[in-house]
């Protein structure tokens, strides 16, 4: 896929990866429809991705929805088609983090477990939000006749990552997705792919316990956290690679969890 011209969506496009994905894609002439909970901050991405455009003639606009809101996702990809007339590309990249032990002891005595509602809000929205919006998309390319992309986020955590027992489940399945997806829809001429990240300097990574983050961070081959530039260049590469699908890529610098 030429990206020049093309109308990608990406959730949690207001900050951190997204918006760096969104900035990447606008310097290439990607019309971009970014999708967030945070009216502010949403206005401020499309703001920093003007400068980008100016060249190419792109269009950034903003829209209001939560991913895990079935009737919102439903209403927001619909206006997106009847803004840009098409769609080519998802990258379902929101995300959040509820960390917790599953349980916590003190004296053989089970003092802290993982709440459901810790669960239930990262299901919620990594698993389901990717689900909805990747059903959504996959429709919209489908009417629209347009041959399109999409890419899970997933993590270096789909392969479980203590204290992470919602989101390790949560990636897994966004990584499985894609695979299923790539069988299911590439007879209508969409390919899927998912990208792991490893620990990349974002607020996410930043607000782990200091001394976990240097001790996972002490692990990593290169001895180096990773910018959220190289996970937009892997986006990138993914869109314009036509024979990609199915797969994940992982870009983590060799760390294993
Ligand atoms: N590996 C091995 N042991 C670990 C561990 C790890 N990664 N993390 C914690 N532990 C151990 C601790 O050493 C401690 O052991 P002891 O009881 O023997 O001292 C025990 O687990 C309890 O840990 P805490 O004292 O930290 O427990 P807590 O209840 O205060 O906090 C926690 C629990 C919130 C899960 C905290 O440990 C934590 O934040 N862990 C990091 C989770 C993580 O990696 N999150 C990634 C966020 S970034 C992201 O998700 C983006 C991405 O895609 C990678």
């Amino acid at each position: 896929m030429n990206i020049s011209g093309k109308v990608i969506v990406i959730t949690g496009g207001a900050q951190g990866l997204g918006l760096e994905m969104a900035l990447f894609l606008a310097e290439r002439g990607a019309n971009l429809a970014l999708i967030d909970l945070d009216e502010d901050k949403l206005a401020r991405a499309v703001d920093l991705c003007g400068p980008a455009t100016r060249d190419n003639n792109a269009e950034a606009r903003f829209y209001l929805a939560n991913v895990a809101d079935e009737d919102q996702v439903a209403s927001v990809f619909e206006q997106i088609v009847f803004d840009f007339g098409t769609l080519h590309g998802l990258i379902n990249n929101a995300g959040i983090t509820r960390d917790s032990l599953l349980l916590k002891t003190r004296d053989g005595v089970v003092e802290k477990r993982m709440s459901l509602s810790q669960w239930q809000s990262v299901i919620d929205v990594n698993l389901t939000g990717v689900f909805l919006c990747g059903r959504e998309a996959a429709t919209k390319m489908v009417e629209t006749g347009t041959e399109g992309v999409i890419i899970n986020i997933a993590s270096i955590s789909k392969a479980g990552n203590v204290g992470q027992t919602n989101y390790s489940a949560a990636k897994a399945g966004v990584e499985s997705m894609a695979v299923t997806w790539a069988k299911e829809l590439a007879r209508y001429g969409i390919r899927t792919a998912a990208i792991a990240p490893g620990f990349i300097e974002t607020d996410m990574v930043a607000s782990m316990k200091p001394e976990v983050l240097e001790m996972m961070t002490g692990q990593i081959p290169l001895r180096r956290m990773g910018k959220p530039a190289h996970i937009a260049q892997t986006v990138g590469f993914i869109l314009q690679n036509d024979y990609i699908s199915g797969r994940t890529i992982e870009v983590d610098a060799g760390l294993r969890i």
